[in-house]
């Protein structure tokens, strides 16, 4: 069976990860989650108090880090780990949210992450989410699919999510989130976040998650459909 790669691409809080995942759990393939990668790199910056506007820091900073991805046996999630610590629930803090989109509108960064997320699918086979993997990483992803939702409704997931991590926080702050790091990711200047011209758009303002994964689903077994006959009429 011929492997694909399935870009998902969009705004945070419209079901990416959770749709990326349940795709990929279908297909039997790796799940990659690409704004961990960033929130990493975020946390490890704020931590190192490293200057987003020295160049020499910032390549320093990002030599000396390493990030992987393990899968928790008893939760069968994958988890963040940066230099061997598990940081999964940390960079998925307010604080976190609040820097991360300045410190992946820093080219050197995301030279660093985008290389090490074209090693992790040179076999294909990945579903892998994020703000450039259609338009950037892989360009050549045979399904793309970019995600959006009503930042209102953003708003209000995000905020269940993450009571359900004991973190209340008001709707007001998180939607000023949202908007601010809506506003940065779309207009930085290296990699912004837009639909790919070959990508399928899915508005989940009123979707529910099943439907969503449901959705990517067919398009990807599509997909691989097609991959199996272009293959047979080249053979
Ligand atoms: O998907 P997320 O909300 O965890 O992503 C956190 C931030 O990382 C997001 O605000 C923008 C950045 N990001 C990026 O620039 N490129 C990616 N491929 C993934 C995330």
């Amino acid at each position: 069976m011929p492997k694909i790669i399935v870009a998902v691409d969009g705004y945070s809080s419209c079901g990416k990860s959770t749709t990326a995942k349940g795709v990929a759990a279908y297909l039997g393939y790796a799940y990659i989650d690409t704004g961990a990668m960033y929130r990493a790199v975020t946390l490890y910056f704020y931590t190192h108090h490293v200057a987003l506007t020295n160049p020499k820091e910032v390549s320093r900073a990002l030599e000396n880090i390493k990030i992987d991805f393990k899968r928790n046996q008893e939760t069968g999630r994958n988890e963040t780990y940066l230099n061997g610590l598990n940081v999964e629930d940390e960079i998925r803090k307010l604080y976190i949210a609040n820097w991360v989109s300045e410190v992946s509108a820093v080219s050197e960064v995301r030279k660093a992450m985008v290389a090490q997320q074209q090693r992790m699918a040179r076999n294909r086979g990945v579903v892998m989410d994020g703000r450039d993997i259609g338009t950037v990483v892989f360009p050549d992803a045979e399904l793309k699919v970019f995600m959006t939702a009503e930042p209102e409704i953003r708003a209000q997931r995000r905020q269940i999510e993450l009571l359900q991590k004991g973190e209340m926080l008001d709707l007001d702050d998180i939607l000023a989130n949202i908007r601010k790091r809506d506003l940065i990711d779309t207009t930085r200047a290296d990699s912004p976040l837009k639909q790919a011209e070959n990508a399928v758009l899915v508005d989940t303002s009123f979707m529910t998650l099943d439907e969503q994964i449901d959705l990517v689903t067919r398009l990807a077994d599509e997909k691989i459909s097609e991959s199996i006959r272009k293959n047979n009429t080249a053979l």
